[in-house]
């Protein structure tokens, strides 16, 4: 894979591939994170004296304009982190991104609109999608690639535009793989993983390859009471994916086998109800066996003697991967599992890497240092499906 040192970028237009894909409340970034990552690449272009053009997604808009998915908020956050002005266009490909591009000067950089507001971007279609990639290769001599959380996707910016150009990946890209590798390869052990979230299914990959590599697996979040269900224990008004119980029974089967240890919760913060994110005000929560949830309680957290195993099982661990918040951590009452589990990371002497969006967001809306974790990913089903061992297309796209 080349990297932005091999490509001639002085005076050129180099297109960066970018994942500002950040949180937002109305129009205020609740997470800047994603831009702050991507910001040694483009000033390493732009001392270069490259025309940086940036290009993201942001959220999941239908293939047309949406405002609530603009990205002009980020084109300032970029901005003030940049030190520079950077302009913006109000379309991708469009009159204002030409005029954009066009007016760039050396060490100049513009953020263009919200890529996913074309239909090509996203398309299943190869032709619908290779057609945008040519008019996004038209504002460009080169391309770099460095939008991690984004290169699971094979999308017209991520995966049929660097076939276009002369291209190269980005530091972020470099800085997240060799860190994966350190997951995958030579792994210092005992290595714990630890996952939680909503949903199993969007975890049944990644968990069915670990079995063969992790030596301890803890589940929490949303995602515990299919465990649970599945061990025979009543999950009351608990998330529950009914479907997904006899996967899960044979994992919990085929890891006793293998000798990898299963670590689900004892005990679960629970509630009468989901509480309202938008407007948290204090409820009732109780703390309840992960045995026997009562039918008219919701489990919304692990609890406080679940959150000490947890702790108990990354002490002495040399290698800890966790990817998912362990409750609803945006509200108050139910933010502890998460706070605990990050807490352990830091006070654990093993190589630690939080991967991707919720965890990586809880860990800074939570208040915790960055720089306490071995490595904070920007990428959350980017590096779930690397460690599934799956070929990323805009990994795929940049080799050569
Ligand atoms: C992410 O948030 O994981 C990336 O930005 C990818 O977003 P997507 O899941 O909407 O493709």
């Amino acid at each position: 894979m080349k990297t932005i040192e091999d490509l001639d970028v002085s005076g050129k237009r180099v297109f960066v591939r970018a994942d500002l894909n950040v949180p937002l409340s109305g129009t205020t970034i609740t997470d800047d994170g994603r831009i702050r990552a991507a910001v040694p690449t483009i000033t390493k272009l732009v001392a270069a004296g490259a025309k940086v053009i940036v290009a993201s997604h942001l959220g999941r808009p239908k293939g047309a304009p949406d405002p609530q998915f603009s990205l002009a908020p980020v084109a300032t956050r970029l901005g003030e982190l940049l030190g520079q002005d950077v302009a913006f266009a109000t379309d991708t490909v469009g009159d204002s991104a030409q005029a954009a591009v066009s007016a760039l000067a050396a060490g100049g950089v513009v953020l263009l609109e919200n890529l996913r507001f074309n239909a090509g971007e996203t398309a299943k279609d190869d032709a619908e999608r290779g057609a945008f990639a040519d008019e996004l290769a038209a504002l460009a001599d080169a391309y770099v690639g460095d939008g991690f959380g984004a290169v699971h996707r094979k999308h017209a910016s991520v995966y049929d535009l660097p076939a276009r150009l002369p291209h190269a990946a980005g530091d972020l890209i470099a800085t997240e793989l060799g860190v994966l590798k350190k997951l995958t390869e030579d792994v210092s052990r005992p290595y714990a993983v630890v996952l939680g979230g909503s949903k199993v299914s969007d975890k049944l990959g990644v968990i069915d390859h670990l079995l063969g590599k992790a030596d301890r697996i803890l589940i929490g979040g949303g995602m515990m009471f299919t465990f649970l269900k599945a061990q025979g224990h009543e999950v009351g008004g608990s998330l529950l994916q009914e479907d997904q119980i006899p996967a899960v029974t044979e994992y919990l089967e085929r890891a006793k086998k293998l000798g990898v240890e299963f670590v689900l919760p004892v005990d679960v913060v629970a509630t009468g109800g989901f509480p309202d994110l938008k407007n948290p005000v204090a409820t009732s929560p109780a703390t309840v066996s992960a045995e026997a949830i009562p039918g008219d309680l919701m489990g919304l957290d692990i609890g406080p003697e679940s959150r000490k195993l947890f702790a108990s099982k990354l002490a002495d661990a040399a290698t800890v991967f966790w990817n998912g918040p362990m409750g609803v951590f945006e509200h108050p009452d139910y933010a502890e599992g998460t706070r605990a589990v990050a807490q352990a990371l830091i006070d654990s002497p093993a190589f630690t890497v939080v991967g991707g969006g919720d965890s990586a967001a809880a860990v800074r809306i939570l208040g915790f240092d960055e720089a306490a974790f071995g490595h904070i990913s920007t990428g959350g089903g980017a590096s779930l499906e690397y460690l599934e061992g799956k070929t990323l297309p805009g990994l795929a796209a940049l080799e050569d």
